[in-house]
């Protein structure tokens, strides 16, 4: 599809689509942004539900401080696009990677996680090599148990030998409490991840009681957000794939106070029986992991099964009429694992195609 479809109908499109109704993705972005900064915390999303620089300039112009990655690559792309507040919350090893965060330091302002000196050492050789400074903060496991240094004395010993480094300047710390989102009881859900993020805030404490600057305080993801925010001492949130708003969030995180923005747009390919219908857009995508798409508009039709290129349905009796050629919405259940999928957001104002973005992370795995 090119640009000539601008103006078009939803219907008029070739399918699958990725679609965003931007009124919706902006309304979430506005939403989530004066919610963090409304409470004194600043806000630097992450980036890898869209992996689009056009994206996360609209959250930048809404106040966002910068941005959040995952690679060295994706920073890049971000880079290229003029954002230079780029944290990229992942450890960062190899050689070629460092040389290129070393590279990244010229025309912008990259901040690196690590939760071991063998991830910075070898930076700091190659970073005084090349006369730029990079900014590193410390990931402290806060229970998730994925990576993290532990909080206490190998966080303290990490953060006092990251300082000494030349090259290299000791920015803070951050942690994620992704393992606390799915909590049902809200009560339990608060306090929890309120315990949580104070190992973060203590560890920051004392760290500056040592003589060390810890100015980054970093944490928070869109389930857990609204939260996140009131905890004293966090300086800024990643909460990013609120602006789309997935069934993940809303169904297993209960996030309240945003609208789902991302959905494909597919084909009815197939009506094998009267209460099956298959349609063109299957794992290929729209990736089920994590969380199952929902029909948007037949709320009696229910995904049965996903193949690589067929979505089958069950329709109930409100749905049993849509017909071979009709268009179906499904509301994406994990923009994560579906954006990667596709070259082009399709941007809707109502219902006229205004924007065709390429997605420039696609790919940017390394
Ligand atoms: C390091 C990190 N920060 C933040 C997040 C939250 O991102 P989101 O708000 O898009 O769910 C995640 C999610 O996996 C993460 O791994």
């Amino acid at each position: 599809m090119t640009t000539g479809c601008i103006g078009q109908t939803k219907y008029e499109l070739d399918t699958p689509t990725l679609c965003i109704e931007l009124d919706l993705m902006e309304s979430n972005i506005r939403m989530m942004s004066d919610n963090i900064r409304g409470k004194g915390v600043s806000w630097r999303p992450h980036a890898k539900c869209h992996k689009t620089p056009v994206i996360a300039l609209k959250q930048i112009r809404a106040g966002a401080i910068g941005v959040t990655c995952a690679k060295v690559s994706e920073a890049e792309v971000m880079a290229a696009s003029g954002i230079d507040d780029i944290l990229i919350a992942n450890m960062i090893v190899g050689q070629k990677k460092w040389e290129r965060l070393a590279a990244l330091c010229r025309d912008s302002r990259p901040i690196v996680a690590c939760d071991h000196f063998a991830q910075i050492e070898p930076l700091s050789e190659i970073c005084v090599r090349n006369g730029v400074t990079c900014r590193v903060i410390i990931e402290v496991n806060i229970g998730l148990d994925r990576v993290g240094s532990r909080p206490g004395r190998d966080t303290y010993d990490l953060a006092e030998a990251i300082s000494k480094l030349r090259g290299i300047e000791f920015a803070g710390i951050m942690g994620y409490e992704g393992h606390l989102l799915r909590i049902e009881d809200p009560r339990e859900k608060r306090q929890k991840i309120l315990d949580a993020l104070s190992v973060l805030t203590e560890c920051a404490d004392k760290l500056r009681r040592d003589g060390l600057k810890c100015d980054i305080v970093s944490a928070g993801g869109t389930g857990s957000y609204q939260i996140a925010a009131e905890c004293e001492g966090i300086t800024e949130l990643q909460a990013g794939g609120g602006i789309f708003a997935d069934v993940f969030y809303q169904e297993q995180c209960h996030v309240t106070g945003l609208d789902s923005s991302l959905t494909v747009l597919a084909t009815v390919v197939s009506r094998p029986t009267l209460d099956r219908a298959v349609l063109d857009s299957g794992r290929k995508t729209l990736n089920p992991d994590t969380q199952s798409p929902l029909v948007k508009n037949w709320p009696d039709a229910q995904i049965k099964r996903m193949s690589a290129e067929h979505c089958e349905l069950t329709l109930g009796p409100l749905s049993q009429n849509l017909k071979i050629g009709d268009k179906v919405e499904l509301i994406v259940g994990y923009a994560d694992f579906t954006t990667p999928l596709h070259d082009y957001f399709y941007g809707f104002r109502g219902d006229r195609l205004e924007v065709i973005w390429p997605i420039a992370g696609r790919g940017k795995l390394q």
